[in-house]
């Protein structure tokens, strides 16, 4: 006897705001609530980072501050900033704040140079994990009862086992197939008939693909929403995806410095970006040249305080990733941040302007003939760099449409980012396929 899978309502739903009880404790707070009791987390930690880790010591010593001197969430301002080059300076365990025997799990994130920046987590830093993913999960139309395939990588990278612990704290069944193998994965997709799926946006593409490749209509699965990040992504990607799978696609961010994912979600009933879950995690936007703090609604590189961490407590940890804070809407007590759609170290300076890939993106995808999938390659010839752009053909597109979909992406670099890329339409499936957070700049200058 054949069961028919049962699909939970969640369609109908979708565009709605949470029902009341499905909103955490922490949802609940008015703006006002949340910041005070911001302020006592965040004294707690000072206090905590001080008292526990010497590498906040003494940098509060050499800036002239202690833990006693925060009375405002304001006063945050006056305490020195970390970057990742203190996590690797004290590698790998020397900024944890509790005994080893308190850390229940380790995490890593590789970095594309050097050592990696090592993280850990204490019993209940696992469970407010949980608690925000699950929190994400819900923002994004997620309900007890849902599947959830996760295909962000297990492992060292928070992203598989945060998802994977927030989905089980959501009350959703989940299907860990992490990252690779992906005509399995089509497979099980088909098979179990998951409602969400969670993986980087761009192995949401290869993924698409496939099932193109084996004969599958997308747009005929069973998946409703896609929980995307751990990459900038577009708007034109959101299209691309939402149009070619018929699901709804949010955005979730998060960095391991902080937690992991989880740190802020896009609500599925706004898409209008990510809310930031403050009760755990302060924000502040800062200009990345003068580290002069900036007001709401400015530009800036993104920096991160979290107030409830135990293991590994991070005081103004500089992101790198650029965005503006933004009120809260669907969730109004939380501040939101803009779409990242770039971070400083992926910015190319091409003879003194500015370039992100996820510009470049926007102009493939809006480029008819050409598939999503591209590679930028920065060289050296003479004294002049040069950048090249390698987008795969659409399968079938004719050679005028190719030649014309490689004039059209020059014109657009050269108007809308203001430098001159020679353009190389390529054949169908011959551009690497991202398994997780895709490298699409390759950068061939001598250093
Ligand atoms: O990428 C955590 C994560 C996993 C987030 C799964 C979301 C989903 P890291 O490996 O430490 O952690 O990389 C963090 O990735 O500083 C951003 O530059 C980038 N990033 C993460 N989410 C987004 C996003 C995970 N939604 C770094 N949009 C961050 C843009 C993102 N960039």
């Amino acid at each position: 006897m054949s069961v028919e899978p049962t699909t939970p309502a969640l369609a109908p739903h979708l565009g709605e705001p949470l029902p009341a009880d499905l909103l955490d404790g922490g949802e609940l707070l008015d703006r006002d609530e949340l910041r005070e009791l911001q302020l006592t987390r965040l004294q707690w930690t000072l206090r905590h980072a001080y008292d526990n880790v010497e590498l906040y010591r003494r940098k509060f010593d050499a800036a002239g501050v202690t833990p006693d001197d925060c009375r405002s969430l304001d006063d945050l301002a006056r305490y020195p900033f970390t970057t990742k080059a203190d996590l690797r300076d004290t590698y790998p365990f020397g900024m944890f704040a509790v005994p080893m025997d308190q850390v229940r799990r380790i995490h890593a994130s590789s970095g594309t140079t050097g050592k990696p920046t090592v993280v850990g987590y204490t019993e209940d830093d696992l469970s407010m994990w949980a608690d925000v993913v699950a929190r994400s999960i819900r923002a994004a139309g997620g309900r007890p009862g849902h599947k959830v395939h996760i295909s962000y990588g297990y492992g060292l990278f928070t992203g598989g086992l945060g998802a994977h612990y927030g989905a089980e704290r959501a009350g959703c069944t989940v299907i860990p197939a992490s990252g690779g193998m992906t005509a399995r994965q089509v497979q099980i997709i088909q098979d179990f008939r998951p409602e969400i799926i969670m993986v980087t946006p761009s192995y949401m593409l290869t993924l698409l693909d496939e099932f193109e490749r084996q004969g599958i209509d997308p747009r005929s699965t069973s998946l409703r929403v896609g929980i995307f990040g751990a990459e900038p992504w577009t708007e034109a990607m959101r299209s691309e995806i939402e149009e070619r799978l018929d699901i709804h696609a949010v955005d979730i961010y998060g960095l391991s410095e902080v937690i992991g994912p989880g740190v802020a979600q896009e609500c599925v009933e706004t898409k209008d970006g990510l809310h930031i879950w403050e009760d755990h995690f302060y924000p502040e936007v800062i200009d990345p040249v003068t580290d002069e703090l900036l007001p709401q609604g400015e530009s800036g590189e993104l920096v991160f305080t979290s107030l409830t961490k135990q293991a590994l407590p991070i005081i103004r940890y500089r992101t790198r990733d650029l965005t503006r804070l933004l009120p809260g809407t669907a969730r109004p007590a939380f501040r939101r941040m803009e779409k990242v759609t770039g971070r400083s170290d992926d910015m190319i300076i091409l003879r003194g302007v500015n370039v992100f890939p996820t510009q470049i993106e926007e102009i493939v995808l809006r480029t008819p003939g050409v598939a999503p999938h591209f590679q930028v390659q920065i060289t050296q010839r003479g004294r002049m760099d040069h950048m090249s752009v390698a987008v795969e053909a659409r399968p079938g597109a004719a050679p005028e449409q190719r030649a014309a979909a490689a004039a059209a992406i020059a014109k657009g670099v050269k108007d809308g980012v203001g430098v001159s890329v020679e353009v190389t339409v390529v054949e169908p499936d011959t551009i690497e396929r991202s398994v997780g957070k895709i490298r699409r700049v390759r950068d061939l200058r001598a250093t």
